[in-house]
């Protein structure tokens, strides 16, 4: 696919002074940040906590790296002091944000629900949703975007963005409306309104790129280079990856530091299941993880076809990633063909033992389904993949039925309503009635969903009515 210009209408940004060049603040909170620099995670070369993309001498990922020794020894409770719930609880292990603002872009924490019906359908003893639905902008971006935008602010960024498959844009314009910075959202052209108006909502400016979540990536990285915008998974890169690693930390912290057996992250760049093995090995390294349990949780991955290239890789003899050029899936906020954290996910993936999958959305659809139904919680289709891998590794035993099993449901189902349409034609038909009916209990009689659904045949939806993925 070709790299198109970017749009006239982006106004150009002017050459400013690098708000990376200024200091970092440091108000001497307690409990602060125990971050010393940003490393590459493959030369191992060391710099400052500066706006960066990745390696300059590799072009290998940056990570913030952190000095630990203080907290080895420590009860977690004792090293995490007493701040309540929320990302900001883990601010040792974060990059160094000034006090006002972690105030004002709190986020968190997120309910881990115990799935019991859910479950009992699906025959697995121990099963948990971590429900970041219910987050303010209705996704786990709210962590990522938060910590970048606080990090952007205090480092005197003007002004915030991000390229987006949809999420990340809504999460970047509420961070920077709680903070007073305006945002641009560089996203590929034609995502749903459901995905769009919540940004207009915010107050943040769209710019929709006629290509793919890659095309629109290249473009806003055009910006990026000019300093003055921060870009948050972009230019802020490494702060961003830090948020992500809140949802595994907030995870394992509900369930009292006892490693669960698995965790299903969806990907999409794979920034989020490489940071959740990132906070992992942070646990490994503070003690904190129960001695009497396993040394942590198999994680694996999941991508439904259409965009799976990172699923893809993990079935091939060589592991390489092959970038999707065209991607039709029905999770479209993981419609990334050429993942930027891809290979650190992938290798977390193997680190823990987990695998990689890749459902098909009649899977998807059907787990999302029994999810809403059972345990009242809606998930679009990305936390929608995990579930669907869940359903199917049990069926063919790589997870067993008395396993402990978390699903990171990343997104709010209400996000995605176009391409859950299928999931309604289960549900009991509507009926329109007259103000003046009254035999209502028959009209009701009509049986529970899985009696209608069955009647009508639609167990399985026929696939030109699921989509053209
Ligand atoms: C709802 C949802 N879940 C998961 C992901 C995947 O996250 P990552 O790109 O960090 O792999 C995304 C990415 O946009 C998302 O929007
Ligand atoms: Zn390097």
């Amino acid at each position: 696919m070709t790299t198109r210009a970017p749009s006239p209408s982006i106004p150009p940004t002017p050459r400013a002074e690098l708000p990376s060049e200024r200091r970092a603040p440091s108000d001497g909170v307690p409990g602060a940040s125990l971050a010393r620099g940003l490393r590459c995670a493959a030369c191992g070369a060391e710099q400052g906590l500066d706006a960066a993309t990745a390696c300059s001498s590799c072009f290998g990922p940056l990570h913030v790296s952190y000095d630990l020794r203080d907290g080895i020894g420590h009860a977690p409770e004792k090293f995490l002091g007493g701040r309540a719930g929320g990302i900001w609880r883990f601010q040792k292990l974060l990059p160094p944000v000034s006090s006002g603002l972690t105030q004002e872009l709190d986020i968190g924490p997120s309910p881990l629900r115990k799935a019991r019906r859910l479950g009992e359908a699906w025959g697995l003893s121990d099963l948990w949703l971590k429900d970041d639905t219910v987050l303010p902008s209705g996704s786990f971006k709210d962590r990522p975007a938060s910590v970048a935008v606080a990090f952007a602010r205090d480092r005197g960024f003007r002004e915030v963005g991000c390229a987006s498959t949809g999420n990340l844009a809504a999460a970047t314009a509420r961070a920077a409306a709680r903070v007073g910075l305006p945002c641009s959202v560089f996203v590929p052209a034609g995502l749903p309104e459901t995905k769009l108006l919540p940004v207009q909502v915010l107050g943040g400016r769209i710019v929709e790129v006629e290509g793919s979540y890659d095309d629109a990536n290249r473009v806003a990285n055009l910006l990026g280079e000019q300093g003055s915008i921060g870009l948050v998974n972009i230019t802020l890169r490494p702060y961003y990856t830090e948020g992500s690693k809140t949802l595994g930390l907030e995870t394992l912290e509900a369930l009292g530091w006892r490693s669960p057996d698995w965790v299903g992250v969806p990907l999409g760049s794979g920034a989020l299941l490489s940071a959740t093995f990132r906070g992992l090995e942070q646990v490994r390294e503070l003690g904190w993880l129960d001695r009497s349990e396993r040394d942590g949780p198999a994680i694996f991955g999941s991508q439904p076809i259409g965009c799976s290239p990172i699923a893809d890789a993990f079935g091939r003899a060589d592991g390489k990633i092959v970038p999707v050029q065209e991607p039709r899936t029905i999770a479209e906020s993981l419609a990334i063909g050429d993942p930027a954290s891809g290979y650190e996910a992938l290798a977390a993936i193997r680190a823990t033992g987990g695998f990689a999958d890749a459902p098909t959305p009649e899977e998807v659809l059907s787990a999302i389904h029994d999810a809403a139904r059972h345990e009242g919680v809606w998930t679009e289709p990305a936390g929608g993949t995990v579930l669907a891998s869940i359903r199917s590794r049990l069926d063919d035993g790589t997870i067993e039925r008395g396993d402990r099993v978390v699903a990171f449901l990343t997104g709010a189902g209400w996000k995605t309503t176009k391409v859950l349409q299928p999931v309604a034609r289960w549900a009991p038909p509507s009926i329109r009635i007259s103000p003046q009916a009254r035999n209502l209990r028959s009209l009701l009689s009509s049986g529970p969903p899985e009696a209608v659904g069955a009647a009508a045949g639609l167990r399985s939806p026929p696939r030109p009515e699921v989509g053209p993925w």
